[in-house]
Order: structure tokens, then sequence, then C-alpha cells
């Protein structure tokens, strides 16, 4: 059977490893070979290595050492055991800060950074990107030959952004590419008259800083592009250097809602995504809300090439450097690994598999403790969901089909941020996102998040939470969507501005859009954080709160009302024929997510959007996800209510591991089953 998403072509079972740091083991090589013994036990079949080896691999200029992963890499091929190899430049050694000192980043108040902790190099610097690649050739030239290589992660968790000369100048070079080198174009589209801030050339531009300019939102926002265009360059160039040897698939980990960088651009340089998870269980929103939280995570990193993805790091226990670093309780490890499987990882991975001994992350949960041996409550769970991963192993490569998508975007993100008006400080619009998102997720609707350039093809339900920034050409194909059938959902501050930010003259939402909606918002309100506002809507009196938009609706149908205020009586939210489409607009937040889950739930079932469990109910705090592979159905059910839940099926369903037949599943607080159709 083919699986065209399926990561790898010489590997066909869902990953189960993690970053594992041998080096500082390094005057123990016992503990290497003890490592093997327990990776052995604890079903482990990948290790992420050389992460952060940089001074290990190259203890002196040009002066090179490979003894490390030589060793590690041999016992890897004698115990089968997969590697995932890292470039090391997450970590530079210090030797090259002192000789080399244009290697350490510029902070924004224009101060150069002393050597130490790490994700801090400029990405520009010429010697850097020397060393890098040098560096990158050689791991590839002598590794790429080992049947123990499975792919390569690029640098960790690349981020941030560096104010020296050099990237000052790769600044202006990627301002004068998209301006046509033409000053004028920019401070037009800058609109730099505002405040006497304007350029006479490009010399003249500073990147955004505390001490200078932070209030022209085109350089605000052009800034935020051109850091992730310059990332990507590095990422390039790193890539190139290693491909010169290797072509091994490329990944790089992610970190999900990062807002410094845009992922749906970085994404377009690896092979597949991979991302470090980390949630809040038991705090933020309770479990129930953040196992959504993290399902929208998980979604959007999948969607970010709608390929599988690899999940590169969680945590088996707990972390180290959260305000209060609690355990995880028993089984969440287990149900929360699952649910990134549920979603379309291929493996779980933990951040790490064996606890330092010194520094910052000793403290950081790990598949072996100081105490060192197996027997541990989390080193057995570990090894349980190990030996489960080998039995549904039949789900790596099936794919996770979507029907409906959410928008979301990294320039709305930035735009949104740095915007003067509304709630100043928290705009919320992954709060916004999440709303819509949980009334795809209580019932077990798949939904892509898709970014406004992707295609929209295959969805026929599309959400446009808080689209502030909307240009008029996704306007227009926004408007060919519904035309051809689509139906879009989309909410307040719907394209009020262009791609650099400059409001749409003739008002919101922009050009052709009010056709679509047969609309236009005409003010926008903003509600002290206590007070919320009455809606009418079927039949049922919901909550407004943050946002109320003032509509003036010409051809829509009226399907809420305000309640309260000023505006009582008026329009809330529409919907209207479009084409042969309809397009929906909801004037305000939801307060509680009720309006919301009931109108995304009508929208759902009047398009027949397939569910988990055709025609059964979800109980609230149940994660039910499907992925498929053309001949097979994987459901998943994973418990994260805090309470027991009985469910019936739609069906008779096989429990993979056990072979066992049902109709019905009874499923434990955290607990959780991988079933087949
Ligand atoms: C990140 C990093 C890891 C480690 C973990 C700790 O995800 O990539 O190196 O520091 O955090 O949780
Ligand atoms: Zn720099």
């Amino acid at each position: 059977m083919e699986n065209k998403n399926y990561l790898f072509t010489d590997f066909d079972k869902l990953i189960f490893g993690g970053d594992y740091n041998p080096e500082q083991w390094r005057a123990t090589p016992e503990i290497w070979d003890e490592d093997m013994r327990l990776m052995k036990l604890a079903h482990w079949n990948e290790a992420t290595v050389g992460v952060f080896s940089w001074a290990e691999l190259e203890p002196q200029e040009g002066v090179y050492d490979f003894s490390v992963p030589d060793a590690i890499f041999e016992k890897a091929e004698k115990n089968g055991l997969k590697i995932i190899l890292a470039t090391p430049s997450g970590a530079k050694p210090r030797w090259m800060a002192e000789k080399y000192p244009e290697v350490l980043r510029v902070s924004e108040d224009r101060h150069r950074e002393l050597y130490g902790k790490r994700h801090n190099h400029c990405f520009t610097s010429p010697v850097y990107r020397e060393k890098i690649a040098e560096m990158n050739r050689r791991l590839a030239k002598r590794y790429s030959h080992s049947p123990a290589l499975l792919c390569w992660h690029i640098s960790n968790e690349v981020n941030g952004e560096c104010h020296c000369e050099y990237c000052r100048a790769a600044f202006i070079e990627f301002l004068r590419k998209k301006y046509d080198n033409d000053i004028e174009k920019l401070n037009h589209q800058w609109w730099t008259r505002f405040w006497s801030h304007r350029y006479d050339n490009f010399e003249q531009v500073e990147p955004p800083s505390s001490k200078g300019e932070t209030l022209v939102h085109g350089l605000t926002l052009d800034w935020r592009r051109f850091v992730t265009a310059q990332t990507m360059d590095f990422m390039n160039h790193e890539i190139a250097a290693v491909k010169t040897y290797s072509d091994k698939p490329i990944t790089t980990n992610l970190m999900g809602f990062f807002t410094g960088i845009d992922y749906r651009e970085l994404a377009k340089t690896v092979d597949f995504v991979s991302w470090d998870n980390y949630p809040n269980w038991e705090l933020t929103y309770g479990d129930v809300g953040q196992a959504s939280w993290i399902g929208m995570t998980h979604d959007c990193m999948r969607s970010l090439k709608r390929k599988n993805f690899l999940l590169m790091e969680s945590t088996p226990s707990h972390v180290n450097w959260k305000d209060i670093n609690k355990l995880y309780r028993p089984g969440k490890m287990r149900i929360a690994s699952l649910q990134a499987i549920a979603h379309g990882s291929d493996s779980v991975q933990y951040f790490q598999w064996r606890k330092s001994r010194g520094s910052s992350e000793k403290m950081h949960g790990a598949v072996v403790d100081h105490y060192g041996k197996e027997d541990t409550r989390v080193f057995r769970e570990v090894a349980e969901l190990g030996a489960e991963l080998e039995k549904i192993s039949c789900v790596a490569g099936s794919e996770v089909v979507s029907k409906a998508a959410i928008l979301y975007d990294w320039d709305t993100v930035w735009a949104l941020q740095e915007l003067q008006g509304m709630q100043k400080q928290h705009k919320r619009y992954g709060e916004a996102t999440h709303l819509h998102y949980g009334a795809f997720h209580r019932r077990g609707i798949n939904v892509d998040l898709i970014g406004r350039k992707d295609s929209y093809e295959g969805y026929d339900l599309i959400v446009a939470p808080m689209m502030y920034l909307c240009e008029e050409s996704t306007a227009e194909k926004l408007a060919k969507y519904v035309e051809n059938g689509g139906t879009l959902v989309a909410t307040y501050a719907m394209a009020q501005a262009n791609e650099n930010d400059l409001c749409h003259l003739g008002g919101w939402p922009c050009g052709v859009l009010m056709d679509v909606f047969g609309l236009r918002a005409e003010e926008l309100d903003t509600l002290y954080p206590e007070e919320s506002i009455k809606i009418n809507a079927f039949g049922a009196e919901y909550l407004a709160k943050d946002y109320c938009e003032v509509l003036k609706v010409k051809d829509a149908e009226v399907i809420a009302t305000y309640g309260s205020d000023f505006y009582k009586d008026l329009p809330a939210a529409t919907v209207k024929q479009y084409g042969k489409g309809k397009a929906y607009y909801i004037a305000f937040r939801d307060k509680n997510g009720e309006f919301t889950d009931k109108l995304i739930g009508d929208i759902a079932k009047e398009l027949s959007l397939p569910t988990a469990i055709a025609g059964k109910p979800i109980p609230k705090g149940v994660t039910a996800k499907v992925r498929e592979n053309g001949e097979e159905k994987y459901l998943f059910l994973l418990n994260f209510s805090g309470k027991e839940q009985d469910m019936e099926l739609d069906g008779e369903y096989t429990v993979i591991t056990t072979g066992e037949k049902i109709n019905a599943v009874h499923l434990e607080i955290n607990g959780g089953v991988v079933l087949k159709k």
C-alpha cells in the first residue's frame, strides 16, 4: 500500500525516541552501553543526537573530533536504533565567540551580547555561516552512509533576531527588493508622512528598537518578515551544506504558535515539520480546554505542509522551566502522546533520554533519572507506551483528512500585536481562533489551520476568525471560494488592513467582501474585560465580550441581534447566499463559545462534515480523532475529561493492541484507546 503521507522511505514504524546527549557522559562511556540496554527496555527505536555538540565536535578552530558520534552510530547500528542527527548551530563553542565576536547577537538596544546560553547566534554573520557549513558538510560526509541515519534535524528551535550591522544591511537589501529600490514606494506603504517619519533613502532604515522606531507598523511588520526570511536563508545555507553529501530528509523542530517567525514560510525549507510540545496540563484552561488547545496546535503544525509531522520533543514527566513544574499524573503522558499521533504525528519523542547531572536542565524530566535504573514510574510508563506503539504501528503514514479549515496567519498575529487600539495589550487572536476550533474539536471533526495564501481546494467550510490583515487579492480569492459553493464564516475585524497594514479605504471588510457578506462594519466597540453584551439568536440568549461591531447590513439575513447597549436590536450575526455558497459574519466575540458552537455545529450538519463517530455523542473532554489510509480508519479516543466515560460507537471496531471486537468503550480517567474499523 502506498502511503503518500509517509515521511520516510526506509522506515515504516511509529518513531519512539528523543533527545540523547551522550557527549555529557563522555568520561564514563560505560553509561553509553547502559543507555543501549535501557533504550531496548524502553522500546526506543530512535535517538536524536548532536543537538548541542559543537564544542565536542570542533574543540578548537579547525580541529575536529567525531569520536562521540562515531561511537554512538556504531552502537546504534548494532542495536537497530535510528539516529536523527542534528546540526549543532543551536549553541556555539566558546572559542568562536572569543575569536569572532560577530557571531554573537546584537540586541534591539544595540548591545552585543556576551558569550553564553544558546539559540543566540547572528544569522547573517559570514563567519558563523562559514563555520556551520564546514561542520555540516563533515557530518553529512561522515554519516550519510550509516544505515542508522534516519533524517536531519537542522539546528534547534530556531528563533530570535539580531540587530548588528550585517543584519541591518541585509534588512535594507530585503526592503530594496520588496519596494523596487524606490523609497517613495516604501514611504507610501509605511505611511511615513505620519509624525514626519519619512525616509529620504534606504540607508536611513534602522530595524525597530525601543530606543528608536517602533510605531511605524509597516516597518515592524516588514522586520518580522525579514527575520523570517533571514532565518530561512540561514536554514537553507545549513541545508545546502548537508545536501552536498546526504539525501536524507530534513526537518527542524518548531514551537507551535511561537510568534517570532512565520512558520508557514519557514516550513518551506524542510521536508516535513516537527515540533516540541510542552502542555500545561491541569493549568490554563483545565485539561478539557488544554487538550483542545494542544489539538489545535498539532493541527496547525500538520497543516503547515498538509503532511504528517514528528512530535520531536515532549516530556515524559515534567519540565523545569515553568513557574510550577508539576508531575504528569499516571496515564497523562500516554494520552498526550497518543493525542499527537491522533492529530498526524508519526512519532512520540521526548526531551530527554537521561537527566543531565549539572547546569540548568538537571531537574528536567527524563526517561532515565539520576537514579539511573529502570524501576521507576516514569521509565515504566515510557516502556509500556513504547510496547503499545509497536503494536499500533499500522497507523504510521495514515492521514488526517479535513473538509474544514480555519485561517490562521502570522501576518495577522504581528499586525494585531502592534496595533494601537482595541484591547491594546491583548487582542487574543489565538483565543479567537480556538473559540472556533473548539466547535470542531468537540464533535471530532477534522480541521486544518491554513494560511490565507494556501489553496482552499477540498474544503467545504472555511472559518476566518479576526482576519484583520487581508489584501484585496485574498478578498477576491475568498469571494471566489464562496461563489463556487464554499461556506465562509468570518468575524469582527475582518479585512481591515492590507498586507502592509494600511487600512483599506472604503471601509471593512474590504472590497468585494462587502458584497459577499452583504454588509459593512461601521464601528468596532471594545468592552472592558468585565463587561458583556446580550446576544439574541436561535431563540436563546448568548453573551458577547471584548468586541462588538455595529453593522450596516445591506442584503444579508440577520441571524443574531444585540440585546443590550446602544446597538440593542441591531444585527450581531448574518448570513448571505453568494453564488453557490454562503457567507456568515459574526460581529462580536462570543463570551463562552456557546453561540459559535451552535452555529458551527449547525453548519457542519448541513454540510455533512464527517465526525469521528457518526451520529453518536462524544462526551465533553474526550478527544475523538480519525486517521485513515484509504483501506482502514483508525479511531483515537482519549479521555482528558477528568472523569470516567462510557461511549457508544457507530458500529464494530477492533482494539488494535488486543484484537478485541467492541461496539462501546469504557474510558478510565486519563485513559485512551486506539481502534480500527
Ligand atoms: C526545548 C529545547 C530542548 C530543551 C527543552 C526543555 O524544547 O529544544 O533543548 O531545552 O526545551 O523542555
Ligand atoms: Zn547580526
